[in-house]
């Protein structure tokens, strides 16, 4: 069975619908771990519930970023994990890690890139006016967002609709594409 170790900084939503495909089978794979690195993050209460293993790096507790991508690289190598699954986690990760799993690193992000990279990725789009939107998933290199893309997902927004109406389709269009695309990769990686 493919082992995936899932990586998130807040809610954890995608955590969450990974975890629903497993469940309902049409994911062929295992979580063996989530790492966090906010103690307060609501994904450690989904991991809890799932009951998945998780670790929490907390950056103040290393001299540098270095320190703590070994800390993390020595867990998920514990793990023995076969994909990076980065899921809203909020943090680039080093260049020890992104060697340590060549091709085998993936991120979703809010947007249709190579728009809008980096934080709060809908507010950049709303606030230029854009009215086709989407998603990307991407190979993680040692740049924000700049990783090779794997797919991409769109949807067009309408004039009465708000900001909260917008988060909840990118996400809907987010837990319905991201666990298909890991199952594909893990299909062509057999
Ligand atoms: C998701 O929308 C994801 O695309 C985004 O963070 C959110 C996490 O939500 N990721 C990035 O912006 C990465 N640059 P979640 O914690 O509910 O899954």
């Amino acid at each position: 069975m493919t082992k995936l170790v899932v990586f998130a900084s807040g809610n954890g939503s995608n955590f969450e619908a990974i975890l629903q495909a497993i469940e309902n089978k049409t994911l062929n794979a295992s979580v063996v771990g989530l790492i966090c690195d906010k103690a307060q993050a609501y994904c450690l209460i989904r991991a809890q519930q799932h009951h998945i293993p998780f670790a929490v790096f907390n950056r103040s507790d290393y001299d540098s970023k270095l320190e703590m991508d070994c800390a993390i690289l020595r867990q998920v190598k514990a793990w023995q994990a076969d994909w990076l699954i980065l899921a809203g986690y909020m943090r680039l990760l080093t260049s020890l890690i992104i060697t340590a799993y060549p091709k085998h690193i993936i991120n979703i992000h809010p947007s249709l890139l190579p728009k809008y990279k980096g934080k709060d990725a809908l507010g950049q789009a709303l606030a230029n006016h854009e009215t086709i939107l989407g998603v990307s998933i991407h190979y993680v290199d040692e740049g924000m967002d700049t990783g090779e893309l794997i797919a991409q997902a769109s949807f067009t927004i309408t004039p009465d609709q708000d900001r909260d109406s917008v988060e909840t389709t990118l996400h809907q269009l987010e837990h319905d594409l991201y666990p298909k695309v890991i199952g594909q990769l893990i299909k062509e990686n057999l």
